[in-house]
């Protein structure tokens, strides 16, 4: 269903790609990773067999979906970022009843009020640690416009959040007729969008929640195969941590597909809080990173490019690639006559923009930028359930290549405290 395209990174310079010799340097220790990941007991790929969750998710959304025009989810980072490339992907990129409030910006709080009726609006509170000052802060302000309007807002208001002590739990356990639906412990933000914290939003907005798990899932057991063939995820972390050994400090994704942009936006989230650490596991002071980019074809052609080609050769380059657009969309041809524009007659849109890809891949590689393909055969519910779960084990394997904890955040933890400090002041 995915495939990987690696021919550009043994096509350019060795000091800049990687042969299939080096590619395979690590295979031996696919087995000895898995163990480690196993020993993490972290549960972003175990928990996609929970059927209770699965179950509960698909009845909570059935019942709710017709009873409210508009669903609006507070919530910041892992808890919102799955929900917002859920809704581009997978619905209409225009048409929405689904808002994801991923910020405090008192202008985005005000105006979303133009678009929505609050009487027809289920609020979805959604943080796992229940104590996030911007989700309470959102939650406190909705609840108090949902009650200015005269309407009881645990009729308007479904929590997502864990078991642990915080202030989300404490409400939704003292009023009871708050949906609530527990995150598990052991899934981390960035981790969480194939459980309820993806899924609720997914089944609210029509999504076949059992078709996103059933990709996951296929993705899920590349991910625990010892074979390094068949197992992508491995694949793709031993290529983004060879590449950095040799000074691709960067990933660039670059889908070309304008319903995966958020889905950079999603990855640069994981990558960035997972292995962007100061410290490893031996207790030794790394700063280790990838910094990841997110762009987007062929809008950044016109944008990046440039510098992608002639800049610091400091990046690999990810192109996600989706071989089926829907119906050919020509380009009509108004001009027979005007042969500058020869080159487009008989051209489909759909044509068009996968020759410029790869335009922009051969022109990358004539430049001995590294650059891989990934490869999907249409945006569905089913292949995005496995780049999902293909982005996060890759992750929890490169956090193993090296050596730190892929799964904590000590530098969001600090900056949460200091806010709360200085406003305590
Ligand atoms: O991935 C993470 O852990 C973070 O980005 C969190 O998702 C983010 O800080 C929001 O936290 P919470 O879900 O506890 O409100």
């Amino acid at each position: 269903m995915i495939t990987f395209n690696l021919q550009n990174l043994s096509a350019i310079d060795s000091a800049h790609g990687l042969s299939k010799a080096e590619i395979e340097s690590h295979k031996d220790k696919i087995s000895n990773y898995l163990a480690k990941i196993d020993s993490r007991d972290q549960g972003f790929y175990t928990e996609i067999d929970n059927e209770e969750t699965r179950a509960r998710v698909i009845q909570c959304t059935n019942n709710v979906k017709d009873k409210f025009e508009y669903f609006v989810i507070l919530g910041i980072g892992g808890s919102s970022l799955g929900a917002i490339c859920l809704q581009q992907a997978l619905g209409h990129l225009y048409k929405r009843n689904l808002f994801v409030l991923d910020n405090i910006d008192p202008e985005m709080l005000r105006e979303i009020e133009d678009v929505i009726d609050l009487e027809k609006t289920l609020f979805l509170t959604i943080t796992k640690s229940g104590n996030t000052p911007e989700t309470l802060s959102q939650y406190f302000y909705f609840r108090k416009r949902i009650e200015d309007q005269g309407l009881n807002f645990e009729d308007h208001f479904l929590t997502i959040t864990d078991s642990s002590d915080g202030l989300l739990t404490k409400i939704a356990l003292e009023t009871e007729n708050v949906d609530e639906f527990e995150m598990p412990l052991n899934v981390g933000g960035r981790f969480s969008v194939l459980t309820s914290v993806g899924l609720i939003p997914a089944g609210l907005m029509g999504f076949d929640v059992e078709k996103l798990l059933h990709g996951a899932k296929k993705m899920r057991n590349q991910f625990l195969n010892p074979k390094f063939e068949e197992n992508l995820p491995f694949q793709l972390a031993t290529i983004q941590y060879l590449l950095e050994q040799k000074g691709k400090t960067m990933n660039v994704m670059i889908p070309y597909a304008q319903k995966l942009e958020k889905f950079a936006d999603w990855y640069r989230q994981l990558l960035a809080e997972s292995i962007g650490k100061a410290v490893n596991e031996k207790g030794e002071t790394v700063n280790i990173g990838i910094t990841p980019i997110k762009a987007l074809g062929v809008t950044d052609q016109h944008s990046q490019a440039q510098l992608y080609n002639e800049g610091p050769n400091d990046k690999l380059f990810m192109f996600l690639s989706v071989l089926n657009h829907g119906p050919e969309l020509d380009i009509p041809n108004p001009y027979p006559n005007e042969e500058s524009v020869d080159f487009l007659k008989g051209v489909s849109f759909n044509k068009l923009l996968a020759t410029e890809m790869q335009g922009t891949i051969q022109s990358l590689t004539q430049n001995n930028r590294p650059n891989i393909t990934i490869e999907i055969p249409e945006i569905n519910e089913e292949t995005l359930g496995a780049l999902f779960m293909l982005f996060e084990a890759a992750t929890a394997f490169l956090g193993e290549f090296y050596e730190i904890d892929a799964f904590n955040q000590p530098g969001v933890e600090l900056s949460k405290q200091l806010t709360r400090k200085m406003l305590s002041e």
